[in-house]
């Protein structure tokens, strides 16, 4: 028997049984914003074991988001050879030249001033303040998503339910730990409540789930 919301379950669960990633602090500290952003870059349209020798590489050839800004784009992009989608890459060394030339190589800490930055989105955005800043943003990505249609049965098809699990994200999302608790909700979305055969009985929020008997035809997709 296990009280609690499901941010409380999310976040007991997620000091025991967390994904250990390169990119990430010990529960309850803040990451440096540099190896997170530069680590949700990575991971758009990438996964996570692939991104992680790419994560380690960088930070040894460039330690700091100044040493980015200061390296040429070629060298930029021959080291990202191999993650595909060039334009991020592009983005990426923009986006390191702006935090230097503009705010002193500091990251700024809202989502909006974020926001303003070359190649960072909402999504991206959300997930810099909530776990570099610790700042309460709703970070939903596919995972987030996908576990929201579980747990609140939300029958309506992506794409037209996403204001919908948005909203049921804001709900969940707790004030403090903020970015353990995003980080949380990802990583129980890609070990637990996978796509297919989602491993229900070992869910630290299955009690909570209202789809958990349809769970595998949540999130509907519209056909495109
Ligand atoms: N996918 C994208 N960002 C992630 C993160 N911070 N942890 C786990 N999976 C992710």
């Amino acid at each position: 028997d296990s009280p609690g919301s499901a941010a409380d379950r999310l976040l007991a669960w997620y000091d025991r049984s967390r994904r250990r990633l390169p990119w990430r602090s010990d529960p309850g500290e803040c990451a440096d914003p540099y190896h997170v952003w530069l680590s949700e870059i990575m991971l758009q349209q990438t996964t996570v074991a692939t991104v992680g020798p790419y994560f380690q590489r960088f930070l040894e050839k460039w330690p700091t988001v100044e040493a980015l800004a200061a390296a040429p784009l070629d060298d930029v992009l021959h080291a990202w050879a191999g993650l595909g989608y060039y334009a991020r890459a592009r983005n990426l060394h923009k986006c390191a030249r702006t935090v230097a030339s503009s705010h002193n190589g500091v990251f700024p800490d809202t989502e909006d001033a974020l926001l303003t930055l070359p190649g960072i989105g909402r999504y991206t955005a959300a997930a810099v303040a909530a776990i570099a800043f610790g700042r309460r943003a709703v970070v939903v990505d596919g995972n987030v998503e996908r576990v929201m249609a579980r747990l609140f049965r939300v029958g309506e098809p992506l794409p037209d339910s996403k204001p919908a699990l948005t909203a049921l994200a804001d709900k969940c999302t707790p004030t403090a730990r903020a970015g353990d608790y995003a980080q949380a909700v990802m990583d129980v979305g890609a070990t637990i409540c996978t796509p297919k055969r989602p491993k229900c009985t070992i869910c630290p929020i299955v009690d909570l789930c209202a789809g958990r008997d349809i769970a595998e035809t949540l999130p509907a997709r519209k056909p495109k």
